[in-house]
């Protein structure tokens, strides 16, 4: 019998608890507010800012959105960064990914003040993840391994094994499974023979935006399978990147798609933007 993890419940309940925290930093006269910029039209990056400002609205983060035209100079995107890095009223920002074509995203993480990189994507909080220094932890392996310890789920010394190589969340997701101490192991596109490596984990993850990609023989009786994916299947509805009906009779834990991460993600940033705006402010 497999259990399902609840994202959508706790990410609730964490929400709640930053509710408390904030209204104390509000009794302090403290505004947390967080900006997101998003360069041009892509429909999935509105859809998940508008979950951004939502969640926001919800813990009582103040918020503020830029938008800026897919005509964007790079020059006016590190101007508008700047500027927000700046303002003493800001204590987040994050800028949604992706960006059009011929911005340099990497370029653009890299100006946003490391004290305000709610995302985690800076290189400076990047560094201070893999070395073990606190800093910013990206929103959706940080949610995970909420997820992982909400359910007493142990970590230490297990096969951790992370489909995705991507800098948002399969980097990140290894290096924070590490940190836990368990045994990592990440597969990718060229990644030969992915079942017989799949098949030894006992937490699997999957993140790589791929209908189905993880189906029931690649996963070990017993495993804690987690969707990181995002898909649209053949009737149009959300779906992960497991084949959820048929790996769920395998699985000891498994998250639902949508439901699972997703909201994990959301809770995460704002947590983020709670510790960034108490930092700016001198309090632990
Ligand atoms: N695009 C997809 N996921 C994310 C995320 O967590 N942060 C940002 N900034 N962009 C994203």
């Amino acid at each position: 019998m497999y259990q399902l993890i609840d994202g959508k419940e706790l990410a609730k309940n964490i929400r709640q608890e930053l509710k408390k925290e904030n209204d104390k930093l509000k009794e302090k006269g403290i505004n947390a507010k967080l900006a997101v910029i998003l360069v041009g039209d892509d429909s999935a990056s509105k859809v998940y800012i508008k979950n951004k400002s939502k969640a926001c609205n919800d813990v009582g983060i103040e918020y503020e959105e830029i938008l800026l035209d897919s005509n964007t100079t790079m020059e006016e995107l590190l101007q508008v960064i700047e500027n927000l890095n700046k303002r003493d009223d800001i204590n987040g920002i994050l800028l949604q990914s992706p960006i059009p074509n011929g911005l340099d995203i990497q370029k653009a993480f890299e100006k946003i003040d490391y004290r305000k990189d709610v995302d985690g994507f800076n290189p400076v909080n990047v560094g201070k993840l893999t070395i073990g220094q606190d800093g910013f932890i990206p929103c959706t392996p940080y949610g995970i391994i909420k997820m992982l310890e909400s359910y007493n789920i142990p970590i230490e010394g297990k096969n951790a094994v992370v489909i995705g190589r991507s800098n948002i969340v399969g980097k990140p997701l290894s290096q924070c499974l590490l940190r836990k101490h368990a045994t990592v192991t990440i597969c990718h596109s060229r990644t030969k023979n992915i079942k017989d490596i799949t098949k030894s984990a006992d937490i699997l993850i999957s993140a790589v935006g791929k209908l189905n990609m993880v189906t029931s023989d690649m996963v070990k009786d017993g495993a804690v399978v987690i969707d990181v994916g995002m898909n649209r299947n053949e009737n149009g509805k959300l779906a992960g990147d497991v084949d959820f009906e048929n790996v769920k009779e395998k699985a000891s834990y498994i998250t639902p798609v949508p439901g699972g991460v997703g909201p994990m993600t959301i809770a995460m940033l704002m947590n983020n933007v709670i510790k960034a705006t108490k930092l700016q402010n001198g309090i632990n």
